[in-house]
């Protein structure tokens, strides 16, 4: 990562709001801290509450204390991060009321500036119109768009048309925040950096692959939203099936967006449609219900506040995939995500074939097949099982562990997915961000199911938070003759 020396102006539009607060805002301080933006670089939170500059910091320290840790937080950092804050107060849908923004970018042209909508999706036609109306889109103008874009291929689409109005494709960032992550980045770094694995990533050497993202927080006063949402359009739709691609996809010709972005596409578009039987038979969706994370009792999600006490939203998906194509056909990629599940953690695993002939038999337990495990969260990770011999006089053989901790690597600051991604963004790089196309053809793929669930109809099934959610996950592989890769021994070894 280099540092940038770009000047900029950063109108983060809902800045007050929960992502504001949690993830930008702590970012933005994280960049300016470890001087990896230019000196110059202005942000202007902008919403609609009426307020001032000093209100807007004293709302920003506050947060700050909640989501910086403690050691990261420095008073002189701080205080030199907050003169480039300011704040205005502007109903962003409505291009009449700019002008105070306006008036205060008025003298920097020039420079790369930057739109950042932390808003509800619904809103980003409107928002991009009403900056156009407002005169401010400049040539070095360009918009991030938070996840998700829409909620459904139809609303998707209206989305990016909206937006595409008045922006190039080229000036529009989709942030999917999973693909800033570290490990995210170190899998295009194994894959494609490496002669060892390129050989083996194909289906007469791979069993199947399992693509777990499990949290244990539940919906976090974000009921609302979370209600009309639900797992597979919050997750599945856009991180799970990100990290599919990037697992699955061909070797890219250049490391540029078109290149990768066309990869990625082929992917989605090989993703096999389901019919109304498999999605029945292929996909789990599952609702927590009471329970203990950590020990602590938390609440089932149906008494969460703001959701409906009758909601039918899933807060846990398990489906099997297929991609249909020359590399991957038989391999199943079995994806599963969801809330108040045992442990928080985030992984790739790619289980490897038996052996083809059992030379060992005899003299051991069964060989294990080797397995490749791509951790992004709670530590960054990778580790291959491998089957070695047991020190001592017998010929033992026993699974071992390469364990590339890279979480331990010895460093400066270690980037998180928002800084990275903000920095992209000042320097306009849009490797690690979705083109329309992307989007679109996820959705066409999660519209099926989702459209297969309300055919279907009934209930998602209840799982007691702080478990791995419910048992029809587990009888999913079962049914294939394998298990999910049992994380709960991992995480507490
Ligand atoms: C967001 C989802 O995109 O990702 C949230 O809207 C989820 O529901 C979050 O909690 C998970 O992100 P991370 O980086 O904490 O794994």
């Amino acid at each position: 990562m280099t540092k940038s020396d770009i000047p900029f102006d950063m109108v983060v539009v809902g800045a007050t709001g929960d992502l504001g607060r949690r993830k930008l805002l702590p970012a933005l301080y994280f960049l300016h801290k470890y001087g990896e933006i230019s000196p110059k670089g202005r942000i202007f939170a902008v919403s609609r509450q009426k307020g001032t500059r000093e209100t807007f910091l004293e709302l920003a320290a506050a947060s700050s204390k909640r989501h910086i840790a403690p050691d990261e937080l420095n008073p002189q950092d701080w205080e030199s991060f907050t003169k480039r804050l300011d704040y205005v107060t502007v109903d962003a849908t409505d291009g009449a009321t700019y002008q105070p923004l306006s008036e205060k970018l008025a003298d920097r042209q020039n420079r790369v500036r930057v739109f950042y909508l932390a808003t509800s999706p619904n809103l980003y036609g409107a928002i991009s119109r009403a900056i156009h109306d407002a005169g401010l889109i400049t040539p070095k103008s360009r918009i991030v768009l938070e996840k998700p874009i829409g909620t459904d291929l139809q609303s998707a689409t209206a989305i990016n048309s909206s937006v595409g109005e008045v922006f190039g494709e080229d000036q529009i960032f989709r942030i999917d925040h999973y693909l800033g992550k570290e490990t995210v980045q170190n899998l295009m770094a194994l894959r494609f950096g490496n002669i060892l694995f390129e050989p083996m990533w194909r289906s007469e050497h791979i069993d199947h692959v399992q693509i777990t993202v499990a949290e244990t927080l539940g919906v976090e006063g974000r009921g609302g939203y979370y209600d009309k949402s639900g797992a597979l359009r919050d997750m599945v739709q856009n991180h799970l099936l990100q990290l599919l691609c990037l697992t699955a996809m061909e070797p890219p010709a250049r490391l540029e967006q078109d290149a990768i972005r066309e990869e990625k596409i082929k992917v989605l578009r090989a993703l096999r449609p389901f019919s109304l039987e498999e999605i029945e038979q292929k996909t789990v969706r599952g609702s927590y219900r009471l329970g203990a994370i950590a020990g602590e009792t938390v609440p089932g999600y149906l008494d969460e506040p703001d959701v409906d006490e009758k909601s039918t939203t899933e807060t846990f998906v398990a489906l099997k995939a297929e991609i249909e194509n020359w590399r991957w056909a038989g391999v199943p990629f079995y994806l599963r995500t969801g809330k108040r599940m045992g442990h928080r953690v985030s992984e790739i695993i790619i289980q490897f074939k038996q052996v083809p002939h059992q030379l060992f038999k005899s003299r051991t337990r069964a060989i294990q097949p080797n397995r490749l495990v791509i951790r992004l969260q709670p530590d960054e990770a990778i580790k291959l099982g491998l089957m070695t011999k047991r020190p001592g006089p017998r010929m033992i053989l026993e699974r071992e562990e390469l364990n590339l901790n890279l979480a331990d690597r010895p460093g400066a600051h270690t980037f998180q997915a928002y800084e990275r991604l903000l920095l992209d963004v000042i320097r306009g790089v849009t490797t690690l961000f979705m083109h329309r196309t992307e989007v679109e053809a996820a959705w066409t793929w999660v519209e099926q199911i989702l459209e297969g669930w309300q055919e279907l109809g009934g209930r998602p099934r209840s799982y007691n938070s702080g478990t791995w959610g419910p048992p029809k996950s587990i009888a999913l592989l079962e049914r294939d003759g394998r298990s999910w890769y049992e994380h709960i021994v991992d995480l507490e070894r």
